[in-house]
C-alpha cells in the first residue's frame, strides 16, 4: 500500500473510530419544552454540549402546555421499557405518586450529598422530592402559578387597576364590558381552566383551606370548597368562550393585544412574554398576584429524574449535575421566566419580574399547586380534567364538587 493510500486508511479508521465514539455517548432528555417554551432548555443544552462535546445531547420534546401529551407518551416508553435518559416531571405527587411508587427510579441521595446540595436547595422542596428514603429527581426552577398579567397601558386607557378579590374582579370585569372589552379574562384550552380554578380557588379557601384540601382535611363538598366553584362560574362568565381551542400562549396573546385585560397564568408567561416576545417587564407587560392571593406563592418545580435501567447512565448523570449546579441554574431560569431552586442564584442575572418573583418566594406562605404535580398524585390530577368538563357543561357547582370528591376517595387523597 502507498503511504498516501495508508495514510487515508488510517485517517479514515479516525473518522469511523471518532463517530462510533460519539455515537456511544449520547443522552436523551425528555421533555415538553418546545418551540416558544424551549429557549432556556436549549441554553442548558448547548452548555452541556460545551462541557462534553463527545457527547450528542438529543432534545426530545412533546408538544402541549402543561405536559399534558408529553405524560402520556412517556407512560408509554417507561412501560415499554425504552426509558430516556432523563425526564421532566413536577417536585411533588407528580413524581412521587407514579414512577418512585412503581420503583422505575433511582435514588439521587449519593447526587445531592456528593454535590453537596442538602444545604443548597430549601429543606421544603427537599422534602417535596423525597418519599421512602430517598430524594427522587433535581430540581431545576421554582415557577409561581398564581399570577394575574396585565398590560399596564391597556389597564390606564380602560381605568381599570388589578383586582384584589375575585368579587373585585367579577365587578371590574362588569366595567370593562361596559367599555366594550367584551372577554376581559383571556383562557385557554382544559388545564389551563384547571390552572385558573386552583388561583380561585386559593382566593376564595386562603392557604390553609387550599392546603386542608389536599390533607383530606378538608372535604370538596365542604361549603367552603363548593364556593370555590361557585366563584369560578363566575369569573369564567368574563372568558372567552373558545377557550378550548387556545393553547396558552393564543390566550396571554389575547391579553397583549388588548383583546382581554387580564390573563391567569403560571409566570411560564413572563419567560415567553420576555425572551420570546422580548416585552419589558413593568412596561410590555405587568403582574400582580391573582385575585386574593396576595402573600401567598403557590409554588410548583419543574425536576429532572434519573429512571433505572437508562441507556446513558454516566451522561445524564452529568446531565443532572449540570441543572442542579448554580451556574446551569442562573443559565436556564432568566430566559425560562423562573427563579432558581437554589438558594444561592445570582439575582442580578434576573428580570425585575423575577427578582419580585423571588422576593416573595423568601416572604410569602408557600403552597404547592394542583394543576402542576405538587399536591396531587397523576391519578387525581388526569381526572380532575373531568371534573372540569362537568363543571364546564352544567355550571353547576354541587355536582363539580362531588365528582371531585369522588376521586379524591377513589384514589385516597391526602391518606
Ligand atoms: C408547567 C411547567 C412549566 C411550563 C408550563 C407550560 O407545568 O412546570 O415549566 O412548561 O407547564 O407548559
Amino acid at each position: 500500500m502507498s503511504r498516501r493510500a495508508v495514510l487515508l486508511a488510517c485517517t479514515l479508521a479516525a473518522v469511523f473510530t471518532a463517530s462510533a465514539a460519539r455515537a456511544q455517548h449520547k443522552l436523551e432528555i425528555f421533555s415538553w419544552w418546545a418551540g416558544d417554551e424551549g429557549p432556556a432548555l436549549k441554553a442548558l443544552i448547548d452548555r452541556y454540549s460545551a462541557l462534553y462535546p463527545n457527547t450528542q445531547a438529543i432534545n426530545s420534546t412533546v408538544t402541549g402546555g402543561s405536559g399534558v401529551n408529553a405524560r402520556a407518551v412517556l407512560k408509554t416508553r417507561m412501560l415499554g421499557g425504552d426509558p430516556p435518559d432523563s425526564f421532566q416531571v413536577h417536585a411533588g405527587q407528580e413524581l412521587i405518586g407514579t414512577w418512585v411508587v412503581a420503583n422505575r427510579m433511582e435514588d439521587l441521595t449519593p447526587l445531592f450529598k456528593s454535590e453537596g446540595w442538602m444545604e443548597k436547595f430549601p429543606p421544603g422542596l427537599i422534602s417535596l422530592l423525597s418519599a421512602k428514603g430517598g430524594i427522587w429527581s433535581v430540581p431545576v426552577n421554582i415557577h409561581r402559578s398564581n399570577v394575574m398579567w396585565y398590560v399596564p397601558a391597556n389597564l390606564k386607557k380602560w381605568g381599570a387597576a388589578p383586582p384584589k378579590t375575585w368579587d373585585e374582579f367579577v365587578a371590574t370585569c362588569k366595567a370593562l364590558q361596559a367599555k366594550g372589552v367584551q372577554y376581559p379574562l383571556a383562557l385557554g384550552e382544559n388545564w389551563t381552566q384547571v390552572h385558573l380554578w386552583e388561583s380561585v380557588a386559593l382566593g376564595v379557601l386562603g392557604p390553609d383551606g387550599w392546603s386542608a384540601l389536599w390533607s383530606g382535611k378538608m372535604k370538596f363538598t365542604d361549603p367552603r370548597a363548593v364556593k370555590a366553584w361557585d366563584t369560578f362560574g363566575r369569573v369564567l362568565a368574563c372568558a372567552n368562550p373558545d377557550a378550548s381551542g387556545l393553547s396558552w400562549q393564543q390566550a396571554t396573546d389575547r391579553m397583549l393585544k388588548g383583546d382581554a385585560a387580564f390573563n391567569v397564568m403560571g409566570d411560564w408567561a413572563a419567560g415567553y412574554m420576555a425572551t420570546t416576545l422580548k416585552l419589558q417587564p413593568g412596561e410590555g407587560f405587568g403582574w400582580a398576584p391573582s385575585p386574593g392571593t396576595g402573600g401567598t406563592f403557590m409554588m410548583l418545580s419543574d425536576s429532572f429524574g434519573l429512571p433505572k435501567g437508562v441507556k446513558h447512565r454516566d451522561a445524564s448523570l452529568k446531565w443532572l449535575k449540570l441543572l442542579g449546579s448554580r451556574e446551569g441554574q442562573d443559565i436556564f431560569n432568566p430566559l425560562k421566566g423562573s427563579i432558581a431552586a437554589r438558594l444561592d442564584s445570582d439575582l442580578t442575572k434576573y428580570n425585575a419580574y423575577l427578582q419580585a418573583a423571588a422576593k416573595d418566594w423568601k416572604s410569602n406562605k408557600v403552597v404547592g399547586s394542583l394543576a402542576h404535580g405538587a399536591v396531587a398524585p397523576e391519578s387525581f390530577g388526569s381526572q380532575f380534567g373531568t371534573v372540569m368538563e362537568i363543571f364546564l357543561s352544567g355550571k353547576n357547582p354541587q355536582a363539580a364538587a362531588s365528582a371531585a370528591q369522588a376521586i379524591a376517595d377513589q384514589v385516597r387523597l391526602g391518606k
